[in-house]
């Protein structure tokens, strides 16, 4: 359920045409974004067929582009492919060992570079590591790790041998990790010693030990330690550092089918259980290529920093495989936007010369607010894209990033996309024009539709459920363990794909997203379930029950709001509150941990028992609770 303005109806109306420097040297052009996108729909076989065998190293070339057995697909049959062979040996074939591959930056600004040679040494020598310890093509690997070059070389050593990484985003609780070990049936975690944040260690190994302790099953753990730790290792656990440098450097990446998995990464749904979301290989290598190149008209000495955490499938497609599959040179940042300054992002941004920024309008509204002047102290002029994901971006803030950070001299790329697509799936090219606060128009081959529950097409700037009409290359394949919960997304409505959104469509068909019209909520573009909230503040010894909603909240985008039901030997005080937040923290991790908790004697059901979420939001936002027919009260 969202609301607009008829403000901000008017102000995303607007259209901003891209300066001159980005139309001229454009990689698509408007003319020819409109002729390849026809293309890409009328014969999508061929338009990625050509792409696939353009961009792409094939071990051996696929004999099919595209396989539909509804609501399954197979796209590249026949072919033998490695994504981790397209994001570094080709290059280094094609004579960019010495370019960086990424620089390292921290809240003390320490340095690391490594170059696309150095990456393929450490990446084949982990590579070699895992094997060693009996990991083979097929197994599961949890990645729980900071945000560090050597996470980047534990994905693409998976990659490489073809092993399942599942990256587990490094902020959730022992409880929420233990869950995704387990239902992976991982053999192996790998992970840091701590990461750092606001100036402050903040451990990821113990949280590890805690998950590990209560599975059913034992696992390998590989710890990498920083900065001189030296923490005494156990049986079962190997050393990230001396597991690489005693390994042999020759590792041949594995030939792997274009539908054998690449990874899985757990999102959040509409009940308390994550979904184990399935990618892989040759479909998912393809789409964030090509989309990286494109919708961020990646340059040959382009500095590229997406601000993403890699535990989100942002991290995972355009901070790693798909700049990566382009031989970029990206930035990755451990530690908080705002620390030790509000001014950290732009003194990078400065000294690094980015050229593409890629983050969360959540950020921008942070820094909206701290105001012009920290920005306005650096020379941001090599700033030439501003991209945005996660969440809808307020015409406002839309506004102010191009003004302030782009200095009117930038192309503002808002691109709407999710884990379950794994890459951009609606994104004005830079060199076409965009209207503040809409995705806009969609990338090759996307057929997006704006429809009612029963799949018609609703009228022009009206309010709808999105879908897209048919498979793209990066489509999820399954939800691991779940096929029926896969199944859901094509046959919900009409056989589309259904995304879980609601959005309007314009006159010019540049499309806005409003938000979700399930369960899910967006907290500062992180996703989280309302029923996995409430499931961990039950386990709380004083709660009976809780629902969950988020309300608009001016940086995070949503703020949760829980109401809680107390069991009958309740005894309210000042710490409960805080008691029953910690518990969640514990449980979920804190990005699940509401803002708010009102106790109430009693929750609004159907009369099947259902939590009425919507008769809470719609009293929340002073909205007309509508229909309360099924109401069991
Ligand atoms: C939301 C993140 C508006 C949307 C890549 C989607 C967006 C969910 C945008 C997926 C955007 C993502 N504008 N909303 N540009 N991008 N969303 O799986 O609600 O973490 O369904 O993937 O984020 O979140 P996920």
């Amino acid at each position: 359920m969202s609301v607009i303005s008829n403000e901000v109806l008017l102000k995303s109306h607007e259209t901003y045409h891209s300066p001159d420097r980005i139309i001229n040297n454009a990689k698509i052009s408007s003319e020819n974004y409109l002729k390849l996108y026809k293309k890409s729909i009328s014969d999508p076989e061929e338009f990625w067929g050509d792409i696939a065998e353009k961009e792409l190293f094939w071990f051996k070339k696929f004999d099919s582009v595209l396989e539909w057995n509804y609501p399954n697909y197979k796209w590249f049959e026949g072919g033998k492919i490695n994504i981790c062979y397209n994001c570094l040996d080709r290059h280094i074939k094609n004579g960019k060992r010495n370019k960086v591959a990424y620089i390292y930056t921290n809240e003390n600004s320490q340095e690391i570079k490594i170059t696309y040679g150095e990456l393929f040494e450490s990446v084949s020598r982990f590579a070699n590591g895992l094997k060693s310890l009996g990991i083979k093509k097929g197994d599961r690997v949890t990645i729980n790790m900071a945000q560090t070059i050597e996470q980047v070389i534990a994905v693409l050593a998976c990659a490489r041998i073809g092993a399942i990484h599942s990256v587990v985003f490094g902020g959730f609780a022992p409880h929420a990790l233990k869950l995704r070990i387990e239902d992976a049936q991982s053999k192996l975690v790998i992970t840091s010693t701590w990461t750092q944040r606001r100036g402050k260690k903040i451990m990821i190994k113990s949280i590890v030990d805690e998950a590990v302790d209560s599975l059913g099953y034992n696992v390998d753990i590989i710890v990498a330690q920083r900065d001189g730790d030296n923490l005494e290792l156990i049986e079962n656990e190997y050393d990230f550092h001396k597991l690489m440098s005693g390994s042999s450097p020759e590792c041949e990446a594995e030939w792997m089918d274009s539908e054998d998995p690449l990874f899985i990464l757990y999102t959040s749904g509409t009940t308390g259980k994550p979904k184990g979301i399935l990618h892989t290989s040759a479909g998912y290598n393809l789409f964030t290529h090509f989309t990286s190149k494109t919708v961020f008209d990646l340059q040959d000495d382009d500095i590229y920093w997406c601000t993403a955490d890699i535990g989100w499938i942002t991290g995972h497609s355009y901070l790693v495989y798909g700049p990566l599959s382009n031989g970029a040179t990206s930035l990755i940042v451990e530690g908080a936007p705002d620390y030790p300054n509000p001014a950290r992002w732009w003194s990078i941004i400065e000294k690094y010369r980015v050229n593409i920024l890629y983050t969360a309008p959540t950020a921008i509204r942070l820094f909206m607010k701290y105001g012009i002047e920290y920005p306005a102290k650096h020379d941001l002029k090599s700033l030439r894209i501003l991209g945005t994901v996660g969440e809808p971006i307020n015409p406002e803030a839309w506004i102010w990033y191009y003004e302030n950070i782009g200095n009117k001299n930038c192309a503002v790329v808002d691109t709407w996309w999710q884990t379950e697509t794994g890459g951009h799936m609606i994104a004005t090219l830079p060199a076409v024009s965009q209207k503040p606060g809409k995705a806009g128009l969609p990338f090759f081959g996307i057929e997006p539709k704006i429809v009612d529950k029963e799949g018609n097409d609703v009228p022009v700037n009206t309010v709808g459920l999105l879908v897209v009409k048919s498979t793209w290359p990066s489509a999820l394949r399954t939800c691991w363990g779940e096929p029926e919960r896969y199944n859901k997304y094509w046959k919900e409505i009409n056989g589309y794909y259904f995304a879980g959104d609601l959005a309007t469509i314009d006159e010019d068909g540049y499309i806005m997203i409003l938000g979700r019209s399930d369960d899910v909520l967006n907290v500062s573009g992180h996703r989280i379930g309302t029923a996995e909230v409430e499931s961990a503040l039950i386990t709380h010894h004083y709660v009976a029950e809780a629902a969950v909603i988020g309300k608009p909240h001016e940086i995070k985008g949503e703020s949760i709001k829980a109401f809680v039901v107390l069991k009958d030997n309740a005894v309210i005080d000042k710490h409960l509150v805080n008691d029953i937040k910690f518990r969640v923290r514990r449980e979920l991790g804190s990005i699940g941990v509401p803002d708010e908790i009102e106790f109430v004697d009693k929750l609004h059901k159907t009369r099947s028992g259902k939590i009425m979420r919507r008769v809470y939001k719609a009293k929340e936002l002073g909205m007309d609770v509508g229909d309360l027919s099924t109401i069991e009260d």
